[in-house]
């Protein structure tokens, strides 16, 4: 581990990290167990992970904890996993907090059991001055949705004449987004072996890296966060330029 880290270069953190935690069903397969023992096994690799972002003093992190689309999954998978969030949300974000991490969730959250809503809205209310960095859960997120209900607010407006056509830009846009007040996504890393976004962020990480591993999201540890991350820093960065940045 101090190897990694002294690999690490402080001048070039990113800003903000978003990460695809996947394969929590096929760990737990490959052992013979249900589905859910994987999921329950994401909690250590997610505390790990803030703990390297606060080493690193990565200022966003947002994690892909359920997609619009999972609500397809089978019925017990999916109330298994509103039961875990139950569960764990009370005692984890009690942890996150101590941590100094503000709290703030993207996704439709209307969809989520009551006790869920309450319990995420009392810490983004409760950790709101917490300094550290900022954790953003997308639970019940779809960009395709984050993007339609932006599309939709600003038809609203320009219909009611409170805004023109022209005055729509990629500013504009933005501030419509459940991520208005956050910057781009520079890393996104995906555990799990599958090399795609899965609807996720599609707005904000339009000149994001791409980080891909075969790591299961159970095994993702502390160290597989700083390689993902000294991995990052030796991409040349372009933004359609001729120069790096
Ligand atoms: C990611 O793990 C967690 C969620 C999508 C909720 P998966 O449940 O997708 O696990 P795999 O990809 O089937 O192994
Ligand atoms: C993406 O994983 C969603 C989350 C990690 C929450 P999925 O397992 O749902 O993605 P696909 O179905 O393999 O694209
Ligand atoms: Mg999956």
């Amino acid at each position: 581990m101090k190897d990694l880290l002294k690999k690490i270069d402080y001048n070039n953190i990113p800003d903000h990290v978003a990460i695809i935690m996947d394969g929590n069903g096929r760990w737990a397969e490959k052992r013979g167990k249900l589905r859910t023992f994987g999921h329950e096994k994401a909690v250590h690799s997610i505390i790990d992970s803030l703990n390297a972002c606060k080493k690193l003093k990565i200022p966003y992190i947002t994690l892909y904890v359920f997609s619009s689309e999972n609500w397809n999954r089978p019925k017990k998978e999916v109330d298994n996993l509103m039961y875990l969030f139950h569960n764990y949300f009370k005692d984890y974000l009690k942890e996150v907090h101590k941590k100094d991490f503000r709290i703030f969730v993207i996704g439709d959250i209307c969809k989520l059991l009551e006790s869920i809503q309450e319990e995420l809205i009392f810490y983004m209310n409760k950790t709101k001055n917490n300094k550290s960095a900022t954790l953003i859960l997308a639970i019940s997120y779809g960009a395709r949705e984050e993007i339609l209900q932006a599309t939709k607010a600003i038809a609203k407006k320009i219909d009611k004449g409170k805004f023109q056509l022209q005055d729509v830009n990629e500013n504009f846009f933005k501030s419509h987004l459940y991520t208005k007040d956050l910057p781009d996504v520079d890393l996104i890393i995906r555990t799990g072996g599958e090399k795609r976004i899965s609807n996720f962020l599609l707005w904000q990480s339009a000149y994001a890296e791409l980080y891909f591993t075969d790591i299961l999201w159970p095994d993702f540890r502390k160290k597989d966060f700083l390689e993902a991350i000294i991995n990052y820093q030796k991409r040349k960065r372009r933004f359609g330029n001729i120069n790096s940045h």
